[in-house]
């Protein structure tokens, strides 16, 4: 009995899903998109940033489509006014204090769902210095959403390095090596996951970093090799 599948309605059209998919893996199977920001198919959802919700049953509160489980009979409205209101705001608010020129699919919702990028004149911005402490990549917090994602491929979900984690609290929350030492003398096996993962321009390879900084093809060579860090030679400036 219980690996019956179960019907629900999204959108009004039916479908019948296995017991304990999620409301975005129906939505997927009706071939409907939401909009995720912290979810990634390689990453346990935690359902951190709330752009995925959906509204089941004209329930009280919306639920994050990304972990809230399908539950049988229920009707589901993936965007309504309710649904688009919440993500708009949503938006707006990580519009108003984190850098997202490098965050194409973030902009691409704020697009689609009108987000006024000037409605929260007075929001403290995220400010971060470019970490710059390895030869592999780079790190700019200012552009980082918490989305969570690479720490998770750096620990459980992927590479069980567990280099990366969570320092301080609240508006200062942002993503650190453990007790914030450098990235070289952390357990880092360089191996890029986080890179692939990251939705904004938050992480970069070096390179394409250096590029952008419009270092010379003697820079790049000198400042993404491994051996000139281990004879603490700078950054190559
Ligand atoms: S650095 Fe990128 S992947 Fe990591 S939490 Fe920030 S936005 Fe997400
Ligand atoms: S994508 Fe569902 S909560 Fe972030």
């Amino acid at each position: 009995m219980t690996d019956e599948p179960i019907t629900l309605q999204i959108d009004g059209d039916e479908v019948s899903v296995p017991r304990g998919a999620t409301l975005l893996d129906a939505a997927e199977q009706a071939g409907i998109d939401i909009p995720v920001i912290c979810y990634h198919e390689a990453t346990t959802p935690n359902g951190l940033c709330r752009i995925c919700v959906v509204d089941v049953d004209d329930g009280r509160v919306l639920q994050p489509a990304c972990v809230a489980e399908c539950q049988a009979d229920s009707k589901v409205r993936t965007r309504n006014d309710r649904v688009e209101r919440s993500r708009r705001t949503i938006l707006e608010m990580l519009n108003a204090s984190v850098n997202l020129e490098q965050a194409p699919e973030i902009q691409g919702m704020m697009a689609d769902y009108e987000a006024d990028q000037t409605r929260f004149p007075d929001a403290r911005r995220r400010e971060a210095e470019v970490i710059d402490d390895n030869p592999f990549y780079v790190r700019d917090y200012e552009q980082c959403v918490l989305c969570w994602r690479c720490v998770q491929v750096c620990a459980e979900d992927a590479q069980f390095t567990f280099a990366l984690t969570l320092k301080e609290r609240g508006h200062e929350t942002s993503v650190a090596t453990a007790y914030d030492i450098g990235m070289t003398e952390s357990p880092c096996v360089f191996c890029g996951q986080c890179i692939g993962v990251c939705p904004t321009g938050a992480l970069k390879p070096k390179m394409e970093w250096g590029m952008e900084q419009g270092w010379t093809a003697e820079e790049l060579r000198r400042n993404t090799r491994r051996a000139r860090k281990r004879e603490g030679g700078g950054d190559g400036d």
